[in-house]
């Protein structure tokens, strides 16, 4: 019997420097270079077969099988692969999130990167990790990043053919995030309409390219120099001028939620306490606090009575993709 077996793992990423506008929706190529930070505590495993005995492409997510528009997700993306290899058979995708359904983190990011790994490994193409970064970007722009592991830059490059992460530092020193959960439910704007109509409509849009990339250069030196203070601040400017392009919008928008700006007052706080704590935000209400990993459980703890302990989860670093065996068991 043909089949080609893959199974892989990916860990998700937060960006600090963020990635936000595409100059290419098709090919998904970013209007500005941007940095992440990947995190080992929020990952996805994902196993792909293709066989002859696999009618017609099919889709399980945490033991769940997804409806055709999900389904029609995973097809166009593993295309990709079908056609690097000239295999025309159909596949299915078996994939579990390790994402606390508490932490409300988006999965794009590690489901596409480890899809984009299980096809590579199946159907025996042999990517090198910098091609594999490139079509994981064909999935979701941030899964670019989730193939490696630390600090990573997705650099914007020219075309399909350059744009793609590269490994920056490997994060082998005292940093981490807190993740501080503030709402669950599936966000309203997804990251990709909210993107999309900011570089529309937005005047101050045209000033994101530029004073990002100005950011990002900054970043860079402070991540070289493991300065945490100077890439908090960073981070934060950063992710409030994101912001405040969805705010000039037209019609405005926000993902800030009134907790949100509750947890940046405490962050705030926890700095004045000595803490080298600050947040970022994405696609959503949710507040991701950088810090000393030393400092998380400290952190954790001044921030549990207002927000509850529940809706706090500590990450330290995570590593990059990672082939495995068998798809391990899930509950
Ligand atoms: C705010 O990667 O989810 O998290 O490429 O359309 O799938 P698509 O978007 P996605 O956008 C992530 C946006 C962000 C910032 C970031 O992760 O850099």
């Amino acid at each position: 019997m043909e089949e080609y077996r893959g199974i892989c793992r990916a860990h998700t990423n937060i960006a600090l420097i963020k990635y936000w506008g595409k100059r290419d929706d098709e090919l998904i190529l970013p209007m500005n270079s941007n940095l992440s930070l990947t995190l080992d505590r929020f990952y996805s495993e994902t196993q792909v077969r293709f066989s002859k005995d696999i009618v017609e492409d099919c889709f399980q997510l945490d033991g769940e099988w997804q409806d055709n528009s999900e389904v029609e997700k995973i097809s166009r993306f593993v295309d990709l692969f079908r056609q690097l290899a000239q295999v025309d058979l159909a596949c299915e995708v078996i994939s579990y999130n390790h994402v606390p359904t508490a932490a409300g983190l988006a999965s794009s990011a590690s489901a596409f990167a480890a899809l984009a790994g299980a096809c590579n490994q199946a159907l025996r193409l042999d990517l090198d990790p910098l091609a594999l970064s490139r079509l994981a970007r064909r999935g979701s722009g941030s899964a670019t990043r989730s193939i490696f592991g630390g600090f990573v830059e997705w650099e914007k490059g020219s075309g399909d053919h350059d744009s793609q992460a590269v490994p920056f530092d490997d994060a082998n020193w005292d940093v981490g995030m807190v993740v501080l959960t503030l709402n669950t439910k599936k966000k309203a704007i997804s990251s990709r309409r909210g993107m999309k109509h900011t570089v529309a409509t937005s005047p101050f849009y045209q000033l994101w390219p530029q004073v990002s990339e100005e950011k990002l250069l900054e970043m860079k030196a402070a991540i070289k120099a493991r300065d945490l203070d100077w890439m908090g601040e960073i981070a934060e400017s950063h992710a409030m001028l994101m912001h405040a392009t969805t705010l000039s919008a037209n019609p405005a928008f926000t993902y800030l939620e009134a907790e949100s700006l509750k947890a940046i007052e405490a962050v705030k706080g926890l700095r004045q306490q000595g803490y080298k704590a600050y947040f970022t935000m994405d696609a959503g209400p949710n507040v991701k606090i950088l810090c000393p990993y030393s400092q998380s459980q400290a952190i954790i703890d001044a921030l549990a009575p207002e927000f509850g302990a529940d809706r706090l989860i500590a990450s330290r670093p995570g590593p990059g993709i990672q082939y495995l065996e068998a798809l391990p068991d899930h509950q």
